[in-house]
C-alpha cells in the first residue's frame, strides 16, 4: 500500500461547529458546506456539524440537492441562489432558501412564484454579489408582493473581516445595518472572520466556514489559540531515504542545492494527490513529528523532504498537514490559503473517516 491518506475528523468539525455556536452567542449558525465540505466531503461534514448548527450553507442548487438527498431536514441556505427557473421549482421541491442578489432574480421569481424563503443581498463594498442599498429597497417590495415568498432578511459579505487593518468592515456592517432597520429585516452578515472578530455582525444569523474546518481566519491568530482542532491529517510515506553530497542538487529544475552532505526522504505524494505544486523550498512537513522541510520541487507523485539529524526509514509517516503542521503554515508557505490546499486535495489519497 502506496499509504498517501486523508484522514478526516467528524468529531473535530462538530467540536469547531460548537465553538462557533458558541461565539454566536444566540444568533443562528449555518454551517458553510459549498465545495463538497471545503473538501472534507459534502455529507459527511453535512452529518458531522448538523447536530450544532441551526443550518447549512452551500453555493450551489446541486449541492442543496445531494445533502437533501443524503436525508438531511436541516434548513439550508444556497448562496448563489437560483440560475433559471427550473432551479427555482427545485428550490421549492428541495425546501431551501435562496439568496437573490441581482433583479433578474426578482422577475424570474415574479413570473415563476414559488414557495420561497429568500435573503436579499446587498453589496455594502465586496463589489462582486449584491443589489446597491437604493435597488435593493425596491426590489425588497417587489419581492414582498410575490405570493409564497417570504422576504426572509438581508444578506451581505465582508470583504476584509479578516485583515489586521480592516478598512471596510465597519462601514459594510452600518450600511446593512441601516437597510435592515428601515426595511424592518434580519441580517445576516458574518463569516468566521467577523463572527470572531466583530460582535456587532453577528445579527440574526452567521455563516462561518473556514474556521470550522480547523483553520483561522487571521495570520496572527493560530487555529488552537482560537480553540479549533485540526479537522484533517494530510499524511504520506517515505518510500526512500537517500544520501545527499554537498553541492548536489534535488529533483526538477535543481532549485535546491545541499548546503553539507545529507540525508533526502522521497515522500509519496505529490501534485497529482493535491499537494500544492508551487510549495517552495522550506514549506514545513513533519517527519514521525518531528517538523522539517520540503526540498526541491514537487512532482506529481513525489516530493523531496531533508532528513538531516531526523531518525527515519522507509515507511515512516509524513505529515503534510494535520497536527504537528498546521494547515495555515503550510497554506503561509506556499503563498495562498488554507481554502485553496482543502479544495486541491485530489481524490487520489485514501479517505479514512475518524
Ligand atoms: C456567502 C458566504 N458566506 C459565508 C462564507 C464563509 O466564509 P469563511 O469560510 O471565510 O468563514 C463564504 C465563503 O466564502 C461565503 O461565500
Amino acid at each position: 500500500m502506496r499509504g498517501t491518506r486523508l484522514q478526516i475528523r467528524p468529531t473535530a468539525l462538530s467540536h469547531n461547529a460548537g465553538v462557533a455556536r458558541t461565539l454566536a452567542d444566540g444568533a443562528q449558525v449555518f454551517a458553510m458546506i459549498k465545495a463538497n465540505g471545503y473538501g472534507h466531503g459534502l455529507t459527511l461534514a453535512a452529518d458531522a456539524m448538523a447536530g450544532q448548527v441551526d443550518g447549512l450553507g452551500v453555493a450551489l442548487m446541486d449541492e442543496a440537492r445531494v445533502v437533501r438527498e443524503h436525508g438531511i431536514r436541516k434548513p439550508i441556505l444556497v448562496a448563489e441562489g437560483f440560475f433559471d427557473q427550473d432551479e427555482i421549482a427545485e428550490a421549492a421541491r428541495l425546501d431551501v432558501e435562496v439568496v437573490v442578489h441581482a433583479a433578474w432574480q426578482v422577475a424570474l421569481l415574479s413570473k415563476r412564484p414559488a414557495p420561497l424563503g429568500v435573503w436579499l443581498k446587498i453589496n455594502t463594498g465586496m463589489n462582486r454579489l449584491g443589489m446597491p442599498p437604493e435597488q435593493a429597497r425596491e426590489q425588497a417590495a417587489l419581492l414582498r408582493a410575490i405570493p409564497g415568498v417570504r422576504l426572509a432578511g438581508l444578506m451581505s459579505h465582508f470583504a476584509c473581516a479578516d485583515q489586521q487593518d480592516d478598512p471596510l468592515s465597519e462601514r459594510q456592517l452600518a450600511t446593512v445595518l441601516a437597510l435592515s432597520e428601515e426595511l424592518g429585516l434580519p441580517v445576516t452578515a458574518a463569516n468566521s472572520a467577523a463572527l470572531i472578530r466583530y460582535p456587532a455582525a453577528r445579527r440574526q444569523r452567521v455563516r462561518p466556514g473556514i474556521m470550522l474546518y480547523g483553520s483561522s481566519p487571521f495570520p496572527w491568530r493560530s487555529a488552537s489559540e482560537l480553540g479549533l482542532r485540526p479537522t484533517q491529517r494530510f499524511s504520506a510515506r517515505l518510500i526512500a531515504v537517500n544520501p545527499i553530497g554537498a553541492g548536489q542538487t534535488v529533483g526538477y529544475g535543481a532549485t535546491w542545492r545541499a548546503p553539507e552532505n545529507g540525508t533526502i526522504g522521497v515522500v509519496a505524494v505529490g501534485y497529482g494527490d493535491g499537494y500544492p505544486r508551487h510549495a517552495p523550498n522550506g514549506t514545513p512537513v513533519a517527519v514521525n513529528g518531528r517538523r522539517t522541510e520540503l526540498v526541491g520541487r514537487v512532482s506529481m507523485d513525489m516530493i523531496t523532504v531533508r532528513l538531516d539529524g531526523l531518525e527515519a526509514r522507509v515507511g515512516d509517516d509524513v505529515e503534510l498537514w494535520g497536527d504537528t503542521v498546521s494547515v495555515d503554515d503550510v497554506a503561509v508557505a506556499c503563498g495562498t490559503i488554507s481554502y485553496e490546499l482543502f479544495c486541491q486535495v485530489t481524490a487520489r489519497p485514501e479517505r479514512v473517516i475518524g
